[in-house]
């Protein structure tokens, strides 16, 4: 039987909460999602436990990172699921604030992230989303003052905003990225994989096949821009409606000319049907 991790829904309880974990000078690493637990948030709780004696894993979805647009309203939220994986990991704390805790009336300060949030990737297709991320990250590390902050590498560029912002705003936090988890045929685990029809979710992972032959064809030595073009072609047959297959510098994500200008990293994002997806490989 595993017990149910305290959950809290207001700034003072959370205070309250994050100072008695703390009492015995314990680490506590933060893990923030958005709810709809899969195996890769699992993944994502127990790296922290490797790290950290306390975890703290906190669900909200963050309107500000959603544009008019976009699946705000309609984001999977399955709470009572989530509370039985996180109470099977033993997590310590869940932060569970509503949309006015965070986001008080009158809220008027946010945080405006540059470098890898002006990379030219995810950014020209959803201009308001590192805004909204380095917004709620910065409110969630200095309201749970963790010592390792714990992100997915699936969202790639995501992680390097935040870790960027850490370092920047000297928040105090170690930004820690986790492996990608996939699925049996190498779909990257989301949230927003139930988005998929039967059929779609049959060719969803050929992106990282893609993903994969174009890698192949960089480590064998052939020209960078033939490689990618070779992905391009690969995704755009299965069905994708591509937004950018991009290879960039794994750190600061500019545009890089050889290979030699590694470490590398494949990006990509695109569309099947309504559903858009996104997933990166190391080069
Ligand atoms: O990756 C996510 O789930 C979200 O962007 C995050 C980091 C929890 C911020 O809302």
């Amino acid at each position: 039987m595993s017990s149910s991790p305290k959950i809290v829904r207001t700034v003072p309880a959370l205070r309250a909460a994050i100072e008695s974990l703390r009492s015995r000078k314990s680490t506590v690493a933060l893990v923030p999602t958005m709810g709809a637990l899969h195996d890769g948030h699992v993944s994502l709780v127990r790296l922290a436990k490797r790290r950290a004696a306390r975890v703290v894993v906190s669900i909200f979805v963050n309107p500000t990172q959603f544009a008019p647009s976009e699946d705000f309203d309609s984001y999977p939220r399955t709470w009572k699921a989530d509370l039985a994986k996180l109470a099977a990991e033993k997590v310590d704390l869940i932060w569970h604030p509503d949309v006015k805790a965070m986001y008080p009336d009158g809220f008027a300060t946010r945080i405006v992230p540059e470098g890898p949030a002006i990379a030219g990737l995810e950014d020209r297709f959803r201009p308001h989303f590192f805004g909204g991320v380095a917004t709620v990250v910065g409110k969630l590390f200095t309201q749970c003052r963790p010592d390792y902050g714990i992100f997915g590498e699936k969202d790639f560029q995501q992680l390097r905003v935040v870790a960027r912002m850490a370092v920047d705003l000297d928040l105090g936090v170690k930004v820690i990225g986790a492996r990608t988890v996939r699925e049996r045929d190498g779909l990257a685990m989301s949230s927003r994989n139930v988005y998929l029809s039967p059929e779609e979710r049959r060719v969803a992972a050929e992106l990282y096949r893609a993903m994969k032959e174009t890698r192949r064809r960089i480590k064998g030595g052939d020209d960078i821009q033939a490689a990618m073009s070779g992905g391009t072609a690969l995704i755009e047959a299965a069905g994708f409606m591509l937004d950018y297959f991009e290879i960039r510098h794994a750190e600061t994500l500019a545009p890089i000319t050889s290979a030699d200008d590694g470490p590398l990293r494949i990006l990509v994002a695109a569309k099947l049907g309504r559903t858009r997806l996104i997933d990166n490989i190391a080069v």
